[in-house]
């Protein structure tokens, strides 16, 4: 069978240590392109990998034949690029925020229908061994329901991240659109939602600008959510934890507490009230220094080889989008918003 052509589209970090490594490494896939429009970003890879460098998608996807490509641009661009390239007939792999507003999401998801062609959306923390671990302790039922958890998401900023460093998009209102919430928050929402399998009914927050200096995008965020099973809880995000970082999520069930990532050796904690305690070492969830592969390009490629719909679809990326839209609103507004 021959490989799948797959052109990346945007050479920053995220493209840097997993879209592009991750191809490289999976024997189905021949990285044909790269493109960015600081040239040398992707000559870079160009050279690496084979394929060719291009500065602009709309050449690219102009003189290539591409089956598929990974959106890892600043988020503005995702919903234009990713219709461009599902109008040339490529399957999408979009990162996270998939897009910045409603109406971008619905026109991304409407163009993979029309075209025939897959949207998949970068929400890798639900591919993160503790987060599966969870899921299927929470499917188990041993714990029963989930009445109430917190999750939050916390880091020092995208400075120390972005390629661009301190000159970075993140900090431009008009790229990024939204801050703390639209890179940390949206995997949040996504990870509640999945692990929950419930759907977030009512957001109310806070949502600002807090330390960063020179930016209008917000640095933190606190939200309250309430899911339609009643479930209550909380989802922060955050650009100013220069220390004690947090990437954890605690759900308190009827039978007991599930804690994820709250303890580096051992990723996954049941206590149950029947005074059991389980601890998992299933490895840690990823951040920012320390990578592991995210498992997102090969779920991606396996959907496109199997031809079966990827799992982190537009619908569930647009899912996730709307409570931190909701949440904006909520700010704006001072209300709590229905969903
Ligand atoms: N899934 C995750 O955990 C995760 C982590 C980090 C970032 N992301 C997402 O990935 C996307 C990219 O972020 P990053 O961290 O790589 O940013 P980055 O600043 O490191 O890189 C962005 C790159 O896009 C390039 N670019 C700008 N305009 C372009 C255009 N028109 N065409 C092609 N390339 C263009 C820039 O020159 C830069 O090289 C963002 O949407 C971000 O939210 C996801």
């Amino acid at each position: 069978m021959s490989k799948i052509k797959v052109a990346v589209i945007g050479c920053g970090s995220i493209s840097k240590h997993r879209h592009i490594p991750e191809y490289a490494n999976n024997s189905n896939v021949e990285l044909v392109a790269f493109v960015d429009p600081i040239i040398e970003r992707a000559q870079h890879y160009a050279e690496l990998h084979g394929g060719k460098a291009y500065s602009n998608y709309v050449d690219m996807l102009k003189a290539e034949k591409v089956d598929a490509v990974s959106v890892c641009t600043p988020n503005y661009l995702h919903a234009e690029i990713s219709i461009a390239a599902a109008n040339a007939g490529a399957h999408v792999l979009v990162e996270k925020p998939m897009a910045t507003t409603a109406a971008e999401s619905e026109a991304m998801i409407e163009a993979a229908k029309k075209n025939g062609v897959f949207l998949m959306v970068g929400h890798n923390q639900r591919l993160m061994p503790p987060h599966v671990k969870a899921k299927e302790i929470l499917e188990s039922g041993k714990l029963g329901k989930v009445l109430t958890f917190r999750t939050s998401f916390g880091h020092p900023g995208p400075e120390g991240w972005s390629i661009d460093g301190r000159e970075s998009w993140f900090f431009r209102k008009e790229e990024a659109i939204m801050g703390a919430m639209g890179d940390l928050g949206v995997h949040k929402s996504d990870l509640i939602r999945w692990l929950l399998d419930d759907e977030v009914a009512q957001v109310a927050a806070f949502v600002g600008t807090l330390h960063k200096e020179g930016t209008d995008v917000d640095d933190n965020a606190t939200c309250l959510l309430r899911m339609r099973s009643g479930a209550t809880g909380s989802l922060v995000a955050s650009w100013t934890y220069y220390k004690g970082q947090d990437n954890s999520t605690v759900l308190w069930c009827e039978n007991g507490v599930i804690k994820i990532d709250t303890d580096p050796n051992d990723q996954v904690i049941v206590e149950l009230r029947n005074g059991t305690v389980e601890r998992y070492k299933v490895g840690q969830v990823a951040t920012n220094e320390k990578q592991t592969s995210s498992g997102v390009v090969n779920e991606f490629v396996t959907s496109i080889l199997d031809n079966k719909p990827p799992r982190i679809s537009g619908e569930e990326g647009y899912q996730a989008l709307k409570v931190i839209l909701a949440a904006f609103e909520s700010e704006a507004t001072g209300k709590i918003i229905n969903l």
